[in-house]
């Protein structure tokens, strides 16, 4: 399918005022080209024939047409509006709706900020070209038209001019208007990166804030702004000539009409009215002329935009369910049998190369290795955020392509790395968990995570409102929301990605001790920075540069894994610094 095709899609419901607005520009055309014509007979019948009642009878007749131009004017102002208006809404609605069924992936592919300009700026471009193009598209050429063959009509010797400067102006009109376009389609590549440094920056003000990065990411964002600035001064400069092009054209055209009419007039062989009437005419072919191009220049200039948006609504989720889905997951073991995964398939860059391991159902796995040592990369696998590149993950004996999606992430529940609270209370939040949860439930959970015991403290309690962001509570206790939000679906495998890296150990103690009382058979799978969260774990799988280091109790990995022996010491002999209990941050 072409964009076209794409698109078009999204205005069929808006066909009627589509089809319709042309045709009340057109009536307003039609109208517009009576008045220079009535003008011609109040001067020549009324003005020179002295007589009133003409005067009076083309006067009402000029009165009613210029009503009936208003009406034209405005009905087709209204549709052209309405059918803009609601092709951007579709845009946006069809854009947003395949957005949601994005997988990591697709969201990486396009990048956040990327989707939010084409749901913005990108919308807005094609919606003013769309509504140009609607009212101009077909009144301006054809106003220009009926002008000229009016023109003809009274004067076709001194109406040659106007078809000179015609041809003289559209001469210059497309080589000024494909060079403008040129800069305008790079001026919206641009809008991404500018787009990108104020999603970053704003979303982690407190970050930039805290590490006295302000000026670094001024600098950076005035770049960005910077270069849409040349890009709109180096296009407004071919621009500039248009204007002082089109009023020299017209200036010219008027001059020589008036020059050679006067003449013709002496000679009789022209009315003072039907001279009136011609350079009435002269102005309208001239701006009919320049409506044209500007249509032109906006659906160049839109076109980019529309590529990007057909590019996100035919953008197909690369996680998809299969077709004869199982919806209930057997027990909560995990096999990786031998899988590679890259980030981007087809460099050879692999971000896990040859894992291979068993985990049965109820063990509790801690997960330990450095920064980028791929630890998120390889329990996102198991939820299937991404798909291995090679090999098979399997949960529950069966391969995790073949659940439903949904029926697998409510079993699988994965406390992220990078997790968020929405606005609402708290609740709210805990109930993205399971959606009919009883209070009761919802305590119960918070209780396990041991959130009950801040959450009693609010004023508001289990009804205090989180902000957007969820930034009126501390990192350690929206930690423990979130590990209350996921302990709600009762999974039977819960994935906690450095949850409690912000909760003091001896809290973090108390919600591991907890959860294996309360849950026994729920696989717990925990990754964590700190050797005193994964002690009590029955085995510890040791994460280097993409690949197993290790796999083993923790006592035995003392013995045989150097990696893990390291880090012991330096934990655990250094002295725990936060065995001190408190809250990190
Ligand atoms: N969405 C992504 N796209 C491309 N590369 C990624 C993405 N997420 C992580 N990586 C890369 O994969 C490697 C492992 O990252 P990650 O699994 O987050 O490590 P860890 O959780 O152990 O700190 C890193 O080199 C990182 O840069
Ligand atoms: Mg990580």
């Amino acid at each position: 399918m072409n964009v076209i095709q794409i698109l078009r899609k999204e205005i069929k419901e808006f066909t009627r005022a589509s089809v319709l607005t042309p045709f009340f520009m057109i009536g307003e055309v039609v109208v517009e080209m009576m008045i220079p014509l009535l003008m011609a007979r109040i001067i020549d019948e009324g003005i020179d024939g002295h007589s009133m009642p003409a005067i009076v009878h083309v006067g009402t007749l000029m009165l009613v047409m210029a009503v009936v131009g208003l009406f034209f004017g405005v009905a087709g102002a209204w549709s052209g509006a309405r059918a803009s208006a609601g092709f951007a809404r579709n845009l946006r609605k069809d854009m947003y709706a395949n957005i949601q069924k994005f997988s990591f992936a697709n969201i990486d592919k396009f990048s956040p900020s990327g989707l939010v300009t084409r749901m913005t700026t990108d919308v807005t471009n094609v919606q003013n070209a769309y509504q140009m193009l609607l009212r101009m598209f077909v009144r301006a050429p054809f106003s220009m038209i009926i002008a000229m063959i009016m023109a003809f009509s009274i004067n076709a010797r001194i109406s040659t001019i106007y078809l000179i400067a015609v041809i003289f102006l559209a001469i210059c009109m497309v080589l000024i208007m494909t060079r403008t376009t040129k800069f305008f389609q790079m001026v919206f590549k641009k809008y991404d990166n500018l787009n990108e440094s104020v999603e970053e920056n704003v979303s982690s003000i407190r970050v930039v804030k805290a590490y006295v990065r302000e000026d670094y990411e001024k600098s950076k964002f005035e770049k960005a702004a910077e270069n849409i600035y040349n890009l709109f001064v180096r296009a407004e400069k071919n621009m500039i000539v248009v204007m002082p092009l089109m009023q020299g054209t017209v200036y010219a055209v008027i001059l020589l009409i008036s020059w050679i009419g006067a003449h013709m007039i002496i000679g009789s062989e022209l009315t003072t009215g039907e001279l009136m009437s011609l350079l009435a005419y002269c102005m309208n072919i001239l701006m009919s002329l320049m409506m044209v191009s500007l249509v032109f220049v906006m659906v160049a200039m839109s076109s980019a935009s529309a590529e990007r948006i057909a590019e996100v609504l035919t953008e197909e989720s690369s996680l998809q369910n299969p077709e004869d889905p199982i919806y209930q997951v057997r027990d909560g073991s995990i096999d990786f049998d031998h899988v590679d995964f890259s980030y981007k398939e087809g460099t050879g860059e692999f971000a896990l190369e040859n894992i291979d391991l068993r985990i049965k159902s109820g063990e509790t796995i801690g997960i330990i290795g450095g920064t980028g040592s791929s630890k998120s990369t390889l329990v996102n696998l198991i939820s299937r955020l991404y798909d291995a590149t090679r090999g098979e993950v399997r949960v529950g004996g069966r391969n995790v392509k073949e659940y439903d999606l949904d029926s697998l992430r409510n079993q699988v529940a994965v406390v992220l790395q990078k997790n968020v609270l929405f606005s609402g209370t708290i609740f709210d939040n805990l109930r993205w968990g399971k959606k009919d949860a009883s209070d009761e439930e919802c305590i119960e959970a918070a209780k396990m995570a041991c959130a009950d015991e801040f959450i009693e403290r609010f004023p508001d309690g289990y009804q205090t409102v989180i902000t957007q962001g969820g930034t009126n509570v501390s990192g350690g206790q929206k930690q423990r929301l979130c590990i209350a939000r996921a302990l709600l679906k009762d999974p039977k495998i819960l994935i906690m990605d450095d949850s409690t890296s912000a909760v003091d150990t001896a809290t973090e103690k108390k919600i591991t001790d907890a959860m294996a009382l309360a849950k026994p058979g729920m696989t717990k799978v925990i990754i964590s920075q700190r050797i005193s969260s994964i002690a009590n774990a029955d085995r510890v799988l040791v994460m280097d540069s993409g690949r197993i280091s290790g796999f083993d109790t923790p006592e035995n990995l003392l013995k045989t894994n150097a990696v893990y022996r390291e880090v012991y010491e330096t934990q655990v002999s250094g002295g725990d610094f936060d065995m001190k209990g408190g809250e990190a941050s």
